[in-house]
């Protein structure tokens, strides 16, 4: 006998990327940024008040939340700070639907999404992508239509990297009777006039995530944030958060090093600019390419021309120690994901794939 909930029982749960041990792998598969978090973050680690860890950290981190306010325009009322966005994901489900409930999103789209569903045991309500990875126009009406109380829309999109265009993602908080949580965990990376901030905090029904995870360097710090109207992040802060999600050290880094922006930003360009070259050289090698906006390439291997199918090109790859994404799952079959590296991980990369199709 199981004492799980049945819901639980018939879920597998969410399969993280592989994280390796070996020092030699090259990790191009869980889109980390390759480059350094800014060095005030050793400054903070330096000279840290061990002592102080003796008491409770700072309950709702407010001078990170104040520095992101700053970042953003906004009040320090409008964010709420989170252990990764992945629990902003978990708190606004838990916040705001019950049990039952539509959560709605594209397909394809993050996969932590359906798993959080899930578990609070709600049916998710997909509606598939164009051929070209936009958003189709009946995507807020489908949503409606189906009674979705939360949406999710991942822009730039994973596992794609194309951005929805701003003037879009305006329209659909407008015409989307539920929330619309627009997960911005790759924004960084993109050539875009971030207004999404400022469209959430006027509006009553849409909350933008954003993470350290990725354009900070940070992702094994755990900590994101939430901007929004206060009207959906204070029920977050006050009722369903745990009272202290984040420690003290995590705390007086990620203020740190949110407010280095111009190292942030140094990293950002460094990587928009192998993306750009990763892509083309992969274009010429016989990849089929999306215009990606983030930190990561969307790569089809082209089975007509001879070439490797993805998934024995992503075991040959890893049999040389180069970990990509593979996803078993509609549309997905014959892609990879591949991280931007550091410029010697991403040659190390191309030249495995110039080997294996010189040998083949
Ligand atoms: C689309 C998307 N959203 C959110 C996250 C959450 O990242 P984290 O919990 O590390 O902030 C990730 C991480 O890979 C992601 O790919």
């Amino acid at each position: 006998m199981s004492f799980e909930r049945d819901n639980i029982q018939q879920m597998t749960g969410y399969a993280s990327g592989e994280q390796p041990d070996d020092p030699n792998t090259i990790k191009l598969n869980t889109n980390e940024n390759p480059y350094p978090a800014s060095p005030k973050v050793r400054e903070v680690l330096d000279h840290f008040d061990i002592e102080s860890l003796r008491q409770y950290p700072p309950a709702t981190s407010l001078g990170f939340r104040q520095v992101a306010a700053d970042l953003h325009g906004v009040r320090p009322e409008n964010i709420i700070a989170t252990r990764g966005g992945d629990e902003l994901l978990r708190l606004v489900i838990t916040t705001f639907v019950n049990p039952g409930e539509k959560i709605g999103m594209s397909y394809p789209t993050y996969s932590l999404y359906p798993v959080l569903a899930q578990i609070q045991d709600c049916p998710t309500f997909e509606v598939p992508l164009e051929e070209d990875w936009s958003v189709p126009d009946s995507f807020a009406e489908a949503m409606n239509n189906a009674g979705v109380k939360l949406t999710f829309l991942v822009n730039p999109h994973a596992p794609s990297g194309q951005l929805v265009p701003t003037s879009q993602v305006a329209e659909l908080a407008e015409a989307l009777n539920g929330i619309l949580l627009i997960d911005e965990a790759y924004i960084d990376f993109a050539d875009t006039d971030a207004t999404s901030p400022a469209l959430a905090v006027a509006s009553n029904n849409v909350i933008v995530l954003r993470t350290l995870s990725k354009g900070y360097s940070l992702a094994g710090l755990r900590f994101g944030y939430g901007i929004g109207p206060e009207s959906l992040i204070s029920p977050m802060i006050s009722k369903t958060r745990d009272s202290y999600n984040l420690d003290a050290i995590g705390q007086r880094i990620a203020e740190a090093a949110l407010a280095d922006q111009k190292h942030a930003r140094e990293s950002w360009e460094k990587v928009i600019s192998e993306r750009t070259r990763v892509h083309s050289e992969l274009e010429d090698l016989g990849f089929n390419i999306p215009e990606s906006q983030a930190n990561f390439l969307l790569a089809t291997v082209r089975a007509e021309e001879g070439m490797d199918n993805a998934e024995s090109l992503y075991t040959k790859l890893k049999e040389r120690h180069i970990l990509v994404r593979y996803f078993n799952a509609p549309r997905m079959r014959d892609k990879l994901r591949i991280t931007i590296g550091a410029p010697d991980e991403n040659d190390r990369l191309l030249d495995a794939i110039r080997d294996l199709y010189g040998s083949r």
